[in-house]
């Protein structure tokens, strides 16, 4: 089979265990506090965003392409009585009933979309599918000297315990292509078994990097007003000091 860049996902409940919490939140709710349509959550992965935001009041659809990840966010939802529409579709393919007033997209799932004619056909989709004033948030990685530098497989990133108690050390490794702005990264895990054995796990996933003023013009040519971007979910100014790129912007008075 092609290499699809989902092997991150394959495990949905380790990706529940390493990407916990939601810095997100706070900024997310202040933007939309006036919001009273549907809000979509695209690349919602296992709903880390989309719960929260239905349990605030907000009628929400998750969309996502991969079938594992949606299955937990839906289990989720269900265990904990919420009324989220589900729907398993590609962002670069996107056709919902009618507009939503509102999308977000984080866990720097931008990053997915690894050539600028992706990111712009991205942008133009989730525009089509936006009610006018219709507000888009999302994030990407800072494309920083740090972040961009190499770093070689021996370094222990953390560890933590998995879902039976046993300890997971990660190991990172990472290279960035500077001509197509994407880093090739792989992920190693080594756990220590209650057994006493040990197990490796590694996962490969490819991230494109983009930089402010490209950024720009792609939101301008798809047809969005930049309203405000930050460093950070907590608002910090945008800069090489700090981890994101969290975009704000509306749709254009002139978007079809
Ligand atoms: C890093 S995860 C982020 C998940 C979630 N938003 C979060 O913050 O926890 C990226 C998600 O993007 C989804 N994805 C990648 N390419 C996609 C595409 N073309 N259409 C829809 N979803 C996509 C993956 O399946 C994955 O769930």
């Amino acid at each position: 089979m092609a290499y699809d860049n989902m092997e991150e996902y394959i495990d949905p409940s380790r990706y529940d265990i390493e990407n916990q919490g939601h810095p997100e939140l706070g900024l997310i709710l202040q933007a939309i506090s006036a919001i009273e349509g549907p809000i979509v959550d695209l690349a919602c992965g296992t709903g880390r965003l989309t719960l929260p935001l239905a349990e605030a009041g907000f009628s929400m659809i998750g969309i996502d392409l991969h079938e594992g990840m949606l299955e937990t966010a839906r289990s989720k939802a269900l265990a904990r009585g919420l009324d989220i529409e589900w729907l398993q579709a590609n962002a670069l393919n996107l056709k919902l009933k009618s507009r939503a007033s509102a999308f977000t997209m984080v866990g720097n799932s931008f990053q997915h979309f690894l050539t600028q004619e992706q990111q712009l056909n991205l942008l133009r989709q989730i525009n089509h599918n936006l009610a006018p004033d219709g507000l888009l948030i999302f994030d990407l990685r800072f494309p920083s000297r740090a972040e961009l530098a190499t770093s070689a497989r021996e370094d222990l990133a953390y560890t933590y315990k998995d879902q039976y108690g046993q300890q997971c050390s990660v190991y990172y490794e990472s290279r960035y292509d500077p001509v197509t702005q994407i880093q090739h990264n792989t992920t190693y895990r080594v756990t220590k078994l209650s057994n006493g054995g040990k197990s490796t796990d590694d996962s490969r996933i490819d991230l494109r990097f983009t930089y402010p003023q490209e950024l720009k013009l792609l939101l301008a040519q798809a047809g969005f007003e930049l309203q405000a971007w930050y460093g950070s979910w907590n608002g910090v100014p945008l800069g090489e000091d700090y981890p994101s790129i969290v975009v704000v912007c509306q749709r254009g008075k002139n978007a079809c």
